[in-house]
């Protein structure tokens, strides 16, 4: 390991943006393919492998939800959500707050609870196998109506105690954020929390609705508010957390270069940026890798990394106090 792997990885930090699904590396595709009896159109792990070289968000998108038809069980979802715990705690993760797509489960007859169980034990494994806490994210699919998106809302309303806010992901482009203003109201109005991808692919008049139809309380990704001076002094005005995720960027073309990415850009101008993994076993790297992957193409310091750390905790649903004591554990860490 260099100093500045042992750095990062040493360095306390939370993940703000992460697909469960995502997450589902080849091996435990073909052993969950195996376990269930699905079959998958991939011969090999290579060959899954292989398969990953996207050149936008929907070609990967069409990848994903076809390795989602793997899980299956409470016992999947479980194993899915260990092994990505594992890999985040390995990186010096102590706190994750993961997204999961319900509709891409039960559009295919899983029930809803079968996820939600299987998600939870996974939880409560990294607490007592790593003392790392976590929150979960119910994202609605925003390729699909927003009448789906409710019914969702109404699936899960027994488990709402457990879930810590909605989100919207999947195809931006033509599925702006003000097609789900009314479903995300409601889950306001339950006390869920409100995040939403924006600016990935989608313009900066994506990420005005974000802000004034959704109301979120962070944007996910927000790269092409970058093209907007008055939108970003907005968003560093008020504080607005962005979760972006460089090594997905790059596989999804976002940008065609790291060297290229705006994160530091991002940093100076007064954005609160953090950085993510999104889709870590499709992307090439989890949380450190992109810390790695980044700091190099753009020669960040380690003062930046720390910076973009704390705004990891402090961009958190995590209680006050928790907050605080983990920007005093990074504190302690660069004194
Ligand atoms: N679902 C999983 N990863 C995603 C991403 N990066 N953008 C939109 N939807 C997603
Ligand atoms: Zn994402």
């Amino acid at each position: 390991m260099t100093d500045l792997d042992s750095f990062i990885t040493g360095l306390p930090k939370a993940e703000l943006h992460l697909h469960i699904e995502g997450s589902l590396e080849p091996e435990l595709m073909f052993a969950l393919a195996e376990r269930n009896g699905v079959a998958i159109p991939f011969a090999s792990v290579e060959d899954v492998r292989a398969a990953y070289a996207f050149s936008n968000l929907q070609d990967f998108l069409d990848i994903y939800y076809a390795g989602a038809s793997v899980l299956q069980t409470e016992a999947d979802f479980h194993d899915l959500a260990l092994a990505y715990f594992d890999r985040a705690a390995a990186d010096g993760v102590l706190h994750a707050e993961i997204m999961f797509d319900p509709q891409t489960h039960t559009d295919r007859g899983i029930a809803f609870d079968t996820v939600m169980r299987g998600l939870l034990s996974g939880m409560a494994a990294a607490q007592t196998k790593h003392g790392m806490t976590s929150a979960l994210i119910m994202s609605f699919l925003r390729h699909l109506t927003e009448d789906a998106a409710f019914e969702t809302l109404a699936v899960a309303e027994p488990w709402l105690d457990r879930i810590a806010a909605v989100g919207l992901d999947s195809s931006e482009v033509g599925h702006p954020p003000a097609k789900f203003a009314r479903v995300f109201a409601a889950a306001r109005e339950k006390g869920l929390k409100l995040v939403a991808h924006a600016g990935e692919e989608g313009p900066p008049e994506y990420v005005y609705e974000a802000l004034d139809l959704l109301q979120v309380d962070r944007i996910d990704h927000g790269n092409r508010a970058m093209e907007d001076r008055a939108l970003v002094e907005r968003l560093a005005g008020t504080g607005m957390t962005l979760t972006v995720c460089p090594l997905s960027n790059l596989k999804l073309c976002v940008v065609s270069d790291l060297v290229d990415h705006p994160l530091d850009r991002m940093l100076a101008q007064g954005l609160k940026a953090t950085i993510n993994s999104d889709d870590p076993a499709y992307f090439g790297g989890y949380v450190a890798d992109n810390y790695r992957a980044v700091a190099q193409a753009r020669g960040l310091s380690r003062k930046d990394l720390a910076t973009l750390a704390r705004n990891s905790f402090s961009g958190s649903f995590l209680p006050p106090s928790a907050v605080a004591a983990h920007l005093a554990a990074i504190d302690a860490y660069m004194a």
